[in-house]
């Protein structure tokens, strides 16, 4: 059977942690935290902003949830600094596992979007810089309804834009939120299990399947389908 399948972006499809390269010749042994506290703080702007109805698109969370960490670590970064950084959160690469799973995917005749929190420019430009954007029939964003991941109403706009019964569409992703945000309106989920560390909020909802790496995703959709 074809299936729909909303890929997320940021960390499931490219590497953040491209960044903490970047941040390690400026900042050291901290660089790894720096770049956690980043990306928790980003995600919790978005929630915020989501619950408190004050959209700005995701890329000035980015940029806030950056100031705030220069804050929380005592960091004097210039503004120069900070805007070399947030350039490259706009050109990470893919993981490695990406292209031949999309190929996979592909082939079996599937129907592959991302979908994503980050507004519809700056994903093209991400997927196109990583090379991937090819690989996919469009780009849905939250954008135009001004709010984030894990509203309902995205995940039923993504059901809308491509026009797909939720029993026949998977979200695929490496955060769990988003994985408990798709399965909350019906749709199947993967939850791409990146770290050995990383746990699967305890809510009593399980993933539709867990993979380590993308390389097990084709297979493990059509033991369902
Ligand atoms: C996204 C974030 C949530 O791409 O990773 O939507």
């Amino acid at each position: 059977m074809s299936i729909t399948i909303a890929f997320d972006v940021y960390g499931t499809l490219i590497d953040t942690n491209g960044v903490v390269d970047k941040l390690t010749e400026t900042l050291g042994d901290i660089a790894p935290s720096f770049a956690n506290t980043w990306r928790e703080k980003q995600l919790e702007y978005s929630f915020r902003r989501g619950l408190m109805q004050n959209y700005e698109h995701f890329g000035i969370c980015t940029q806030q949830a950056l100031d705030y960490t220069c804050l929380f670590y005592e960091i004097d970064m210039s503004q120069s600094q900070k805007l070399a950084l947030l350039d490259i959160y706009k050109s990470l690469p893919a993981f490695s596992d990406v292209i031949a799973a999309l190929i996979e995917l592909k082939n079996n005749g599937h129907r592959l979007y991302a979908f994503s929190n980050g507004n519809e420019a700056a994903v093209e430009g991400l997927l196109n810089a990583a090379n991937i954007r090819d690989y996919f029939l469009g780009v849905v964003s939250v954008d135009p309804l001004q709010t984030f991941k894990p509203n309902p109403s995205v995940y039923n706009h993504f059901l809308n834009e491509t026009n797909t019964p939720k029993d026949q569409a998977w979200l695929i992703s490496s955060n769990p939120f988003d994985v408990l945000g798709a399965l909350s309106v019906g749709m199947s989920a993967a939850w791409v299990k990146r770290s050995d560390k990383a746990i699967f909020d305890p809510w009593g909802l399980e993933p539709t399947i867990t993979i380590n790496s993308l390389a097990q995703l084709n297979a493990g959709i059509s033991k369902i389908h």
